[in-house]
């Protein structure tokens, strides 16, 4: 067997201890804080028809473009790996009654992007995401952005930086591109080549390029929200407005307009001076997107898991691997002795005790070296001598004192509050 055939793909990870115990004490976090707000689990495929995603995110992106992960089922039906969370559950949201309109729904899971794979950039990448479905509304959007940066601080992170932009309504798109266009036209000649076929197809995406010199251009153009109607500038400024009542910092970056197609009002984006270069830790926004006939509105954010973790772990918020450990080992000298402990640790574990023991029929020594690699506070030994008694040694591995006792008093023992 190669060496390659051992590892995941690229881009891709295993996770375990004790970095796992990080993980699910920030799925344990954020699980809480969605429950106080009134949002439930939801749980979608992992697989969508192509369309779900095309759709909602619009063909012109780069997650549509070059990012999905795109196969046919055995009819020979288009289909995808979910790249992002928003698409899935909005379809959901409109396979059910009106109630579903107005869900309050968060997620947590894989998402699959083909990227170049660097720091902090994945191709199967988690995501926690949450979306509250209805009509726009500012108070509604900053009530999302809150519940976000409460979900980061239960879960130990502080030191992020929020930026907000509007991407207006649908109706004015066309206004923005037009004024977006007439601005740079003058300095077109010096656009990278991806920015002058953006100038033509959707200039707002001349916004996001990385190169220094499209940035150093649009830097210098006006506000998107110049090209607007008064009604979407006043829809951001009462946001703005909300986040200032609540305390919540937040900074209006012109430039910000996201990847994904399907924003309205609102945009968000979070980053964290841990994470370098892929700084960003998480985004969000208003949406309406058409699914099923029907335009459904919402707000939601997702953040990236992989990202948060590197954030919490720079900041010295460590995996907690003690809370894996047992609280005592078990050690059998024969056969006969490891049948009566195996069944000893049955009842310790049916009374909510962790407990381990190796059934594999090793000799002591073995035995007590696995209860020391265990990190076991506690060994319960059974030779024949004990048995012929019908005792247990408990031995206390950090002073190495030990005591013979029934099993009454040794269930008491580990049971006693
Ligand atoms: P997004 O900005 O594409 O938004 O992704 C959200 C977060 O996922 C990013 O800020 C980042 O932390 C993480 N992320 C994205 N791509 C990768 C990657 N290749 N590797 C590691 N982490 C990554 C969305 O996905 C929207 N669905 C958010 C949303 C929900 N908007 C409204 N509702």
């Amino acid at each position: 067997m190669s060496a390659g055939e051992t590892q995941p793909l690229p881009g891709m990870s295993d996770l375990c201890a004790p970095e796992v115990f990080l993980w699910q004490r920030i799925e344990d976090a954020a699980r809480r804080v969605f429950h106080r707000y009134g949002f439930t689990e939801v749980r979608t495929p992992l697989l969508e028809r192509l369309s779900v995603f095309t759709r909602a995110i619009g063909e012109g992106t780069d997650v549509v473009q070059k990012e999905m992960y795109t196969l046919q089922d055995r009819g020979g039906r288009e289909i995808a790996l979910r790249p992002e969370g928003t698409a899935g559950v909005l379809r959901f949201a409109a396979d059910g009654g009106p109630e579903r309109a107005e869900a309050r729904l968060y997620y947590l899971g894989p998402m699959f992007r083909a990227e170049r794979p660097q720091a902090g950039r994945k191709r199967q990448f988690h995501q926690i995401g949450a979306e509250a479905l209805g009509p726009p509304a500012p108070a509604a959007d900053a009530e999302c952005i809150a519940l976000q940066l409460h979900v980061l601080r239960e879960c130990g992170l502080d030191g992020f930086a929020l930026q907000v932009n509007t991407r207006g309504l649908p109706e004015e798109r066309a206004a923005v591109s037009a004024g977006l266009r007439a601005a740079l036209q003058p300095r077109a000649h010096e656009l990278c080549e991806d920015c002058r076929r953006r100038l033509e197809t959707n200039p707002l995406r001349t916004l996001d390029c990385k190169q220094d010199g499209c940035r150093a251009i649009v830097a210098a153009l006006p506000p998107v929200s110049s090209f607007m109607g008064e009604a979407s500038r006043a829809y951001l400024d009462e946001t703005m407005r909300l986040l200032d009542r609540l305390e919540i910092p937040a900074r209006i970056n012109p430039l910000l307009v996201r990847g994904l197609d399907y924003y309205i009002h609102t945009v968000w984006e979070l980053t964290h001076p841990a994470l370098g270069a892929q700084d960003a830790l998480a985004g969000g926004g208003r949406y309406r997107i058409e699914v099923g006939g029907r335009a459904l509105d919402g707000v939601g954010f997702a953040i990236g898991m992989e990202r948060l973790a590197l954030a919490l772990q720079a900041a010295g918020v460590t995996p907690d691997a003690a809370a894996a450990r047992p609280r005592v080992w078990l050690a059998a000298a024969g056969a006969a002795q490891t049948s009566d402990l195996l069944v000893l640790l049955q009842a310790l574990r049916k009374r909510g005790v962790s407990a381990g023991m190796d059934l594999s029929g090793r000799s002591m020594k073995a035995q007590m070296r696995a209860a020391n690699r265990a990190g076991a506070p506690w060994v319960v030994i059974r030779g024949e001598a004990e048995a012929s008694k019908g005792v247990y040694l408990l031995k206390d591995m950090a002073g190495g004192a030990q005591r013979e006792m029934g099993l009454a008093e040794l269930l008491q023992h580990f049971t006693a509050p």
